[in-house]
């Protein structure tokens, strides 16, 4: 392709001139060519530079990379040195001439390494036939990140200008090329970490066996999934706030064959349709004015895994059509593309809407409805499994007195009051309000006064009402101890209703009237507070 040619010294020769900057650009193609398509660096680098040497470029040619905290020059690549010279070839910053440059981010040139002082011959160059030395430091976006150095020969084909030149391109080829692959390195690590965090995380938080519930209703919710988790059946997760749904969503992926699979989740309420609608098929680059690449959608994310679909209810009828394809297909066309893409997802979804009312109010595709609900959850809200409240109550008193490392105990009093209420906000408000009394409580007994903080003002009030009137409360005697049985005071649905909206309106005052500040407090969604604010016609 190239030929070698010496070029006459100071002759003007606009030929030789056109040919040797042909042959320059060739090689440099070359290589550039062969970095592009090699997956291995070193061995690449090495090749550019054993070809720079066949056509008396350059010898001895040797990459320099900064260590991890940039002190040092190591060692990268290099043709002609034994593995002792390699191992000799560091430099600390300003060491020597190679030091130097990447000190002064500037090209240092040694005419004659037999007699200057910053030519150290760590690499035993001086025998040989070699007689100057260019060191030229590679610049990167946010500084100097190696250099690149050749002996030259007694009567080199090219200038020193020309050899700080030729370094500076090839020494940028080799450097960029680096860059690159120790970026992709560094992602490649930090998303095979973050996938063993993720991975280990769903493995251990929520283990089938960590979900805690003895009472009857969650017992036979166990024994159903352990049954049908293996199969790729549909299963719709139905339950109020709080109840567990995303729970129970994650142990029926860790219980199928798929466990070893992506489990991917999307909340459908969370964003708007379009958003929505690439979030679930992704899109084509320029499918929308922000669609600068292909982006893989959630159904595409979760092939050989699970996906679980979030409050499901509420999405629009366009997408429950598309939704309806990919359940009957298992294949669908990005957003602002036509090639259909096949997945195999197993679905699990959730929601707290009442569906069946949604279908006969044409809000909600019954076709759909039949294909989501092959295996229906129904997850009961914490009031009705009262067996489970103190079992869930010591659960997190035990998790968070160890992890805000207090020691503390439940009066008989204090475990009564929370056995008792009704928990509108299901298990993440008891998880919450544990939080709050291993927090807010001193180390010790907790007493039923010290709950004033932590539960509805309002509860207490109606519940202290109704323990001080002696026709509700029956006592019975036992010999170590007296236990208040039907202590429970009698909650109508309207004055359960009137104690949530209580509770609501304090947690905004407390929050100054921000909705999801409330909404956590109370162990609530921020659209459940929406929804719970309309329906009881709060004023904000
Ligand atoms: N049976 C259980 N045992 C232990 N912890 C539970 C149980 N059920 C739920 N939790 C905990 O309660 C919290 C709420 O659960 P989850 O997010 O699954 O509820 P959800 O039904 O999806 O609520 P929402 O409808 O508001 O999204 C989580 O922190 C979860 O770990
Ligand atoms: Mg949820």
């Amino acid at each position: 392709m190239y030929e070698t040619i010496n070029i006459p010294d100071n002759e003007e020769c606009k030929s030789c001139t056109l040919t040797f900057a042909y042959n320059e650009i060739s090689l440099l193609y070359e290589i550039a060519v062969m970095l592009a398509s090699s997956a291995d660096v070193t061995d690449t680098i090495e090749k550019g530079m054993r070809l720079l040497k066949r056509h008396n470029y350059l010898e001895r040619c040797t990459l320099f990379m900064f260590n991890d905290d940039s002190t040092a020059l190591e060692h990268f690549a290099s043709i002609d040195l034994t593995a002792q010279q390699r191992r000799m070839a560091t430099y600390r910053l300003g060491e020597g001439a190679t030091g130097l440059a990447a000190q002064s981010a500037e090209p240092v040139v040694i005419e004659n390494i037999h007699n200057d002082i910053n030519y150290l011959n760590k690499m035993g160059t001086v025998n040989t036939k070699s007689i100057s030395y260019v060191a030229v430091p590679i610049l990167q976006d946010d500084g100097v990140i190696g250099v690149i150095s050749a002996n030259n020969l007694e009567k080199p084909i090219l200038n020193f200008d020309d050899i700080v030149r030729m370094l500076t391109i090839v020494g940028s080829l080799f450097g960029g090329t680096l860059a690159t692959l120790r970026k992709f390195t560094k992602e490649k690590e930090e998303l095979t970490e973050l996938k063993t965090y993720y991975k280990e995380q769903s493995l251990s938080e929520y283990k089938f066996e960590s979900i805690i519930g003895k009472s009857t209703k969650m017992q036979q919710i166990f024994s159903m999934l352990e049954t049908v988790s293996p199969s790729d059946a549909t299963i719709l997760v139905r339950g109020e706030t709080g109840t567990g749904k995303e729970l129970i969503a994650t142990a029926v992926h860790n219980l199928s064959n798929r466990k070893n699979g992506p489990l991917i989740k999307l909340n459908c309420a969370a964003i708007s349709e379009t958003l929505l609608e690439s979030e679930l098929f992704g899109h084509e680059k320029g499918a929308f004015t922000d669609a600068k690449e292909m982006r893989k959608g959630r159904f595409e994310l979760a092939d050989g895994g699970t996906l679980f679909l979030d409050e499901i209810g509420d999405i629009t009828a366009s997408l429950q059509v598309k939704l309806l394809r990919i359940l009957q297909e298992q294949s669908f066309e990005r957003v602002g593309g036509s090639k259909t893409v096949k997945t195999n997802v197993r679905l699990v979804a959730a929601t707290n809407r009442n569906l069946e009312k949604m279908v006969k109010d044409g809000e909600f595709r019954e076709d759909l409805y039949y294909r989501l609900n092959v295996i229906p959850v129904n997850l009961p809200p914490l009031r009705e499994r009262f067996e489970d409240v103190k079992l869930l109550t010591e659960h997190y008193l035990q998790k968070f007195m160890k992890e805000h490392k207090k020691k503390m105990h439940l009066t008989k009093e204090a475990l009564e009051i929370l056995l008792n209420y009704p928990w509108p906000g299901n298990i993440r408000e008891l998880q919450n309000t544990m939080e709050r009394i291993v927090l807010i409580c001193p180390d010790g007994d907790i007493f039923p006064q010290m709950l004033n903080h932590v539960l509805p003002f309002n509860y207490q009030k109606m519940y202290a009402e109704d323990k001080s009137d002696p026709v509700e409360e029956q006592v019975v005697h036992t010999p170590q101890t007296t236990v208040p049985v039907h202590s429970t005071p009698m909650l109508t649905k309207s004055s359960l209703q009137e104690m949530e909206k209580e509770s609501i309106i304090q947690a905004l005052i407390d929050n100054r009237g921000i909705q999801t500040k409330a909404a956590a407090q109370l162990g609530m969604s921020a659209r459940q507070i929406g929804y719970k604010i309309r329906k009881y016609e709060i004023d904000l």
